[in-house]
């Protein structure tokens, strides 16, 4: 018999455990909504929505924040987009997905006609990467660092240790910017043979809903991406908004909210430790928390009877029914949730 295990739901994410009035740790987006100076400018760019959008000093502006010239960045309709673009644009003789991780870039490439081979890392070893896990002849690698759902932040040594020439290495950072200081990030290196890097503003930012993200890599790379990409593919408001996020003043405010959650997680993670029936492996890094409980299922259901909505794991490759995504939230929602568990659990 076939069992989710085996063949899980890839189309599935946080936002189907949602309802209305449920408490959402389900879905990473770090902010409840936009920061106000931020929709102040998405309500200015709606005055240039007669003309057709223009990248250019988006594409600046990403660029100079990661110290490359602005052939060497594409603005995406978000992070998923990119992948898609990615599907599009290559022929890989060999597919490798770092699993467990975000399920859209192999549905990417199962939908554009390519086989994926999965890495699985293991809970027990603190979901680590070892470059020896990847078989030689993958000409094409994705990972995400740091990673959802495990939150484990890989280092930046280990991930330049499986590139190589002939392959591509794509590295999915759509939360690295939660991550104070950045330090295991690639976007900047440009030595890495066939690097590709994936940010998005989704969720530093509270934008889900816009669809504003970037690749950075060789220009080649990118220039096959962008042939793949539709026309316009990113609207005036999403590249208003994503200048408008790499002002000096904007990063300060993102490095604020990193360092809040932080602290946030620390202490979701130091209650959670209160629960003797919930366990998490390897370092948390990310905005979200894994845990793993020999009663998950029953667990989640409960506590969507008590109005909070976790994200179910068994929907990712290489985990199975006993395991539950947590969002990082503010301390009362934190509390909110830990009551609820001791209740559950009695
Ligand atoms: C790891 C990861 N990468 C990419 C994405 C997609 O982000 P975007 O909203 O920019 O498409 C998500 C969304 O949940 C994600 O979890």
């Amino acid at each position: 018999m076939t069992t989710l295990a085996d063949n899980p739901d890839l189309a599935h994410h946080g936002d189907l455990e949602l309802a209305p009035g449920l408490v959402d740790l389900a879905v990473n987006v770090l902010r409840p909504e936009p920061p106000p100076w931020l929709r102040q400018v998405l309500a200015e760019s709606l005055a240039t929505l007669a003309a057709y959008p223009d990248p250019t000093e988006a594409e600046t502006i990403v660029a100079a924040r990661h110290n490359r010239p602005a052939n060497e960045v594409l603005m995406t309709a978000g992070a998923a987009e990119a992948f898609v673009l990615l599907a599009r644009a290559v022929r890989p003789a060999h597919a490798v997905i770092v699993h467990p991780q975000f399920t859209e870039p192999e549905v990417a490439l199962r939908a554009a006609g390519h086989q994926v081979d999965r890495v699985m890392l293991d809970a027990t070893d603190g979901f680590r990467l070892h470059p020896e896990q990847i078989p030689a002849s993958a000409d094409l690698v994705i990972i995400g660092n740091p990673t959802n759902p495990t939150s484990v932040l890989h280092p930046a040594q280990t991930l330049r240790a499986i590139a190589r020439p002939g392959r591509m290495l794509v590295v999915d950072e759509a939360f690295m910017d939660a991550v104070p200081g950045e330090p295991e990030s690639l976007a900047a290196d440009r030595d890495i043979p066939g690097l590709l890097v994936i940010r998005s503003l989704t969720k530093m930012w509270g934008l889900a809903g816009l669809r504003i993200g970037y690749a950075v890599g060789e220009a080649r790379v990118l220039g096959a991406l962008s042939r793949a990409q539709p026309l316009w593919a990113v609207s005036s408001p999403a590249l208003a908004a994503a200048a408008a996020c790499f002002s000096p003043r904007a990063q300060n405010e993102a490095m604020t909210t990193a360092l809040q959650v932080d602290v946030q997680r620390a202490y979701l993670l130091d209650r959670l430790s209160t629960l003797p029936q919930l366990r998490t492996y390897g370092r948390a890094r990310a905005p979200f928390v894994l845990v793993e409980t020999d009663q998950a299922e029953q667990l989640r259901l409960k506590l969507r009877e008590r109005g909070i909505a976790v994200r179910r794991g068994d929907t990712f490759p290489g985990l199975g029914p006993d395991w539950l995504r947590i969002a990082v939230r503010p301390y009362a929602i934190t509390d909110r949730l830990i009551e609820a568990l001791s209740t559950i659990l009695g």
